[in-house]
């Protein structure tokens, strides 16, 4: 194991058996609703190719790139860094997303979309630390509720690190202080 991680959280055992219930139940609730799901770049990167792979109904997808963090702590300021390449009015979006923090990026993203008159919009998020929530925003579809840690792997950084871990970790304390 990477030296800078405390302990394993969840485990990859774990979370693919948590993705593929989530894929199934989207499969049940998105029938002949030809969804686009919306990543949020860059930590929905595996967590989308994973959960896509479990849902079993035609569906597109795009991609958004945001800003609204560095380090560990929110800015509480959002920026659109890339936005979607097509119109989604009138189409089932599901915004993809992997953790809902303070859940500023997700309420301003949602309340943006909405702007362009979509048939819905709701949310599927890997992980819900609903201990920092700021905005009364929920998740639709939500893998895991985490404690109030900073957390990666599997798509979520510190600095850009450790998206590549397969499994998600707390990090020991002293790589970020
Ligand atoms: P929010 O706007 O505070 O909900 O922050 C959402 C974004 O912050 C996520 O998409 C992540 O990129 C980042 N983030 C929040 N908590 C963590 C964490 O524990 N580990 C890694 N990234 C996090
Ligand atoms: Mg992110």
């Amino acid at each position: 194991m990477i030296n800078d991680i405390e302990r394993v959280l969840i485990s990859e055992e774990e979370i693919e058996a948590e993705v593929a219930r989530v894929g199934r139940q989207i499969t049940e609730d998105f029938r002949d609703k030809n969804p686009i799901f919306v990543g949020v770049l860059k930590g929905c990167f595996i967590f989308m190719a994973d959960l896509m792979r479990h849902v079993d109904v035609k569906c597109t997808m795009d991609f958004m790139a945001v800003s609204s963090y560095s380090g560990t702590s929110s800015t509480g300021a959002v920026k659109i860094n890339k936005d979607l390449g097509q119109d989604i009015e009138g189409r089932h979006v599901i915004i993809v997303e992997d953790i809902l923090d303070s859940g500023v990026t997700l309420s301003y993203l949602k309340h943006y979309l909405l702007g362009r008159k979509p048939a819905s919009i709701t949310i599927a998020t890997l992980l819900d630390k609903p201990a920092r929530r700021k905005s009364d925003i929920v998740a639709d579809y939500s893998c895991f509720e985490v404690p109030d840690a900073f957390v990666v792997g599997y798509g979520l950084d510190y600095n850009e690190q450790y998206r590549n871990l397969p499994y998600i970790g707390v990090l020991k304390p002293e790589v970020y202080s």
